[in-house]
């Protein structure tokens, strides 16, 4: 047991903390000030934030929609009217996935671990000939206690972060094609784990220091960080770029960790936090609330932007952001065709 697993509960339940660290636990969060403040809740769902709006003619891309929080993503965005891309790992899956969710949909093979895949996927994206309104970067994944590495880099990172970074700058002229395109990174809480999560860049391998939990949130920290330069990046266009906290929710999310680790984060999930459709409902008011089109750059969670109050924690940290940015560019660059490049 290290000093982090200690920290969270240790021992045989050193998993289940993995996403338990994902919710709030007591942190005072507060409104940035000047956006609106929704009617919306924890207790809201993804077809609750959504009623009465039509989103035909409106097209969204959901990564990882085969399971949990992205199938339940696709399927509300499809009974909205949207067209949704739904990617799955294989085929199959994303196939499967589509074909069962009423509305229009279209099956597309994304394996983030693999950058070539994550091209072939933008290909086949642009290949449909459609703005994208909504890019929800949804798909995620957490260790189990081996590490594992692709491109010489923790797994982890690249299939949560760098995958996603190379999707959204390759279909960046999809999305300023539509009339307002915004950009979802579903991002998580153990951005906030501590001790204080931040990008470890000359570790990006975590070689001697291994540690699934620590992976996860250093990942999800990633995700929101590159939201925030994103958004930086397209201020003044018509794409706007946020982050979120989606709960926490049981899942598949937990496939990696031990059995009673899994079963116990279950049973926590059940007692004390959100239902899979109350899962997705701040992935898809992010993605449609009209009165969130000029919104951008910040951090989504039970519907509403939020702030963190206690210092220090790095989800609006400006230069780390900017860091991540050239750092993702300088490791995938062989990924982005350089007219496409910010
Ligand atoms: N559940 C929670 O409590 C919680 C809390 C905070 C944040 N989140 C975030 O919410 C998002 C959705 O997670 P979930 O809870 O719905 O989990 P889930 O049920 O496990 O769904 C994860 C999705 O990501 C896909 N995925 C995993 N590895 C991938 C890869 N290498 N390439 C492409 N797709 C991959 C999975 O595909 P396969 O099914 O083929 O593996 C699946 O479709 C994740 O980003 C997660 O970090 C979840």
């Amino acid at each position: 047991m290290n000093r982090r697993q200690l920290m969270l509960g240790g021992g045989a339940l050193a998993s289940a903390p993995l996403l338990g660290a994902c919710g709030n636990r007591g942190r005072v969060i507060d409104t940035p000030p000047g956006l609106p403040v929704s009617r919306f809740g924890p207790n809201s769902t993804a077809e609750d934030v959504t009623e009465g709006l039509d989103l035909s003619g409106q097209v969204a891309l959901v990564t990882g929609c085969n399971s949990g929080i992205g199938y339940e993503t696709m399927r509300v965005l499809a009974l909205r009217g949207a067209h949704v891309i739904g990617t799955g790992r294989t085929e199959e899956k994303a196939r499967k996935a589509c074909a069962s969710v009423q509305g229009e949909t279209t099956p597309v093979v994304l394996e983030l671990s693999d950058f070539d895949s994550v091209v072939r996927c933008s290909k086949a994206v642009q290949s449909l000939g459609r703005p994208i309104d909504m890019l929800i970067c949804n798909a995620g994944y957490v260790a189990g206690s081996e590490q594992q590495h692709a491109y010489g880099l923790d797994l982890t990172f690249v299939i949560n972060h760098l995958g996603h970074f190379i999707l959204v700058n390759r279909l960046l002229p999809q999305l300023l094609a539509a009339q307002q395109g915004r950009v979802v990174m579903v991002s998580s809480f153990a951005a906030l784990n501590e001790p204080i999560v931040e990008i470890e860049f000359d570790n990006l391998g975590f070689k001697n220091d291994y540690d699934p939990l620590h992976s996860y949130a250093h990942s999800k920290l990633a995700n929101a960080l590159f939201s925030l330069e994103l958004s930086r990046r397209l201020s003044g266009s018509n794409v706007s770029s946020n982050a979120l906290h989606p709960g926490v929710i049981k899942t598949n999310i937990t496939r990696n960790q031990a059995g009673i680790a899994q079963w116990l984060f279950g049973i926590y999930a059940d007692l004390f936090n959100k239902s899979i459709p109350q899962g997705a409902a701040t992935s898809v008011f992010v993605a449609t609330q009209p009165n969130l089109s000029s919104v951008s750059g910040y951090f989504f969670a039970d519907c509403n932007p939020i702030i963190v109050k206690q210092p220090p924690n790095n989800l609006y940290n400006y230069a780390m952001a900017q860091r991540l940015w050239e750092k993702s560019t300088q490791l995938t660059e062989r990924w982005l065709s350089a007219e496409l490049q910010l």
